[in-house]
């Protein structure tokens, strides 16, 4: 049994995050999407509005979703998985990834890291970007999924009043 973790922050899934949960569907035998509570960054969405949406577009029985706080390497042995994707953008993720690929490596020896290289057409996408543009009233059509778009409306509808 191939088990890999997909873990981040999903504030909100990206189209691109769903291309390389598309391409880790394919190599393993479960794929665990895991949303970390972090107490850092001030979402746009709750934790529970993030696993719903994570839900509504997951459209493969072997890819579950699930939360966790505290190490990752912990999670990982506590889910018996074996291997943690990653995708990368542009250069610029590689410096950051490296550095946490070799504190979970020298954490916990066994876990493999494994990095996919996102879509061309995704490759310039961040959460931040998309909330950013969104919220300043420009298009995120082919962005994000339908149902994603839809909860974002929504959510500055009532923000707006
Ligand atoms: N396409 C589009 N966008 C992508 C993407 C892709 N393929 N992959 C990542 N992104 C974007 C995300 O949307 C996010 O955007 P944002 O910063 O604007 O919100 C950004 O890239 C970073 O993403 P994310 O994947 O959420 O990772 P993260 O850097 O927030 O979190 C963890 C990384 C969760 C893996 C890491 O913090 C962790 O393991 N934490 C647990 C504690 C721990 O073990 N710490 C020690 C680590 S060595």
């Amino acid at each position: 049994m191939r088990r890999a973790i997909y873990p981040g922050t999903f504030d909100p899934i990206t189209n691109g995050h769903l291309d390389i949960i598309e391409r880790s569907a394919r190599l393993f035998d479960e794929v665990i999407i895991a949303l970390l509570m972090n107490i850092e960054k001030s979402p746009m969405f709750s934790i529970q509005e993030r696993v719903e949406m994570i839900q509504e577009v997951n459209r493969w029985s072997h890819v579950k979703v699930d939360t966790f706080q505290g190490l990752l390497v912990h999670y990982a042995a506590s889910q018996k998985a074996q291997v943690i994707v990653r995708g990368i953008r542009a250069v610029s993720d590689y410096e950051y990834e490296l550095q946490m690929a070799l504190m979970n490596r020298r954490l916990e020896p066994q876990l493999e890291t494994m990095f996919m290289m996102s879509a061309e057409e995704y490759s310039h996408l961040s959460s931040s970007l998309i909330k950013e543009v969104f919220l300043l009233g420009g298009s995120i059509t082919g962005l994000v999924p339908d149902a994603v778009e839809q909860r974002m409306q929504s959510k500055v509808g009532k923000v707006k009043g």
